[in-house]
């Protein structure tokens, strides 16, 4: 299926998207130049017994002499606790600069062991190998990793680009369905911003999709890590464009905040947050009303609410959403859509934000 390559200069490296990659994942790394030898695949206790044992043997067929470290499933994996284990593991195992960590399973273990890689000897080789939807349309290709604070999430972290992403379509099969779903929304949302045919062809193949047809998810797939590509390549470290990926993100996180994190799934809130932006995007920059409906239409057909749940407007909420990353005074550098396949970022005040959720 899909293969192309992410043009960063010295950092620049290559994607493969299809069913069954799991099984390649040693060749494709020797393919991208990885030097055979000593390698860690990280990964969790959900993913390793259905999918490590296949990565493993892949890499030995290709003259890497893989250790596998299991972390436990779930955000609290992304502490300095687990990655300090995680050092134990890569010093028992005696990884050394030339040695490459591979990363399997979704963003939690995609942005720990992708941090550890980064500072681990200043620095090895990560190859990717999200399993999530969520981590194999967005978080595996961009190169941010890292780990939470307990003041906040993500706080603790490091540019790291990956020599390599393998997206295995096959090992979506396994996803429970509300996670399968929530990575929907992050694949709605590059059409919403970037590519308005995008819009056309999801509503057209969403029966497929949520049938979780093979064929149709490794299109999906390889088109948003095209569009993440492209994004990435023209802003490497988030100074402009790359903004506008967090369309639907800025009501989202401060859903996922006041909501305690794991009440409602990433994917989910950024669904009302696009909701809101949508909302914000027919008041603020003369979205037409048919445009707006398309994409609420769409974001409903993959099973995903746009609106708030009653009752959760409360001050959390807003207090979440005003210690936001993007604040300026009163307000917040928000994303907005001028028609499907369109957007940039304007300057809005908390007051209209909060009012457009109603
Ligand atoms: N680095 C970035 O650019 C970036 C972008 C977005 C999100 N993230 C991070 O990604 C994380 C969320 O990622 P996630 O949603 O993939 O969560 P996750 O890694 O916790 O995975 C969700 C659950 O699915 C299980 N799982 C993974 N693959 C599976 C499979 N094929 N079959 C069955 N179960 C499977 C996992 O064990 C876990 O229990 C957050 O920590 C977030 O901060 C990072
Ligand atoms: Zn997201």
């Amino acid at each position: 299926m899909g293969d192309f390559r992410v043009n960063l200069g010295p950092n620049s490296h290559p994607v493969h998207v299809g069913a069954g990659a799991l099984a390649r994942v040693g060749e494709l790394a020797r393919a991208a130049g990885l030097k055979p030898g000593r390698a860690a695949i990280v990964t969790d206790s959900v993913v390793a017994p259905m999918y490590a044992g296949r990565v493993a043997a892949s890499l030995r067929a290709a003259g890497f002499e893989p250790e596998t470290a299991i972390v436990a499933a779930g955000e609290a994996s992304k502490s300095l606790a687990t990655l300090s284990d995680l050092f134990d593991r890569f010093a028992a195992a005696g990884l050394d600069r030339s040695s490459a960590v591979f990363a399997l399973g979704g963003g939690v273990v995609g942005d720990l062991a992708g941090f550890a890689a980064a500072v681990w000897m200043r620095g090895v080789a990560v190859v990717q190998i999200p399993t999530t939807m969520l981590a194999q349309v967005d978080s595996a290709l961009g190169g941010k990793t890292g780990i939470n604070h307990s003041s906040a999430k993500n706080l603790i972290g490091a540019f790291h680009q990956p020599r390599l992403v393998v997206a295995d379509v096959a090992a979506l099969a396994t996803l429970p369905d509300r996670a399968f779903r929530e990575g929907l929304a992050e694949v709605i949302k590059y059409g919403a911003i970037m590519d308005a045919p995008m819009i056309a062809a999801l509503e057209a193949a969403m029966p497929a999709i949520l049938r979780r047809d093979p064929e149709t998810l490794a299109g999906f797939v390889e088109r948003s890590l095209r569009h993440k590509a492209f994004v990435v390549e023209n802003d490497e470290r988030e100074g402009g464009l790359r903004k506008i990926l967090n369309f639907g993100h800025t009501v989202g996180h401060a859903l996922e905040a006041s909501a305690g994190y794991g009440s409602l799934l990433h994917g989910e809130a950024v669904a009302i947050g696009m909701g809101a932006a949508v909302a914000l995007s027919r008041a603020c920059a003369n979205l037409s009303a048919t445009d707006a409906e398309r994409l609420l239409a769409l974001i409903r057909s993959a099973g995903l609410e746009t609106r708030l749940p009653p009752g959760w407007r409360g001050e959390e909420f807003e207090r979440a959403l005003k210690l936001d990353k993007k604040r300026a005074g009163a307000g917040v550098e928000f994303v907005l859509i001028d028609r499907l396949g369109h957007a940039f970022t304007k300057q809005l005040g908390f007051d209209e934000i909060i009012s457009a959720l109603g």
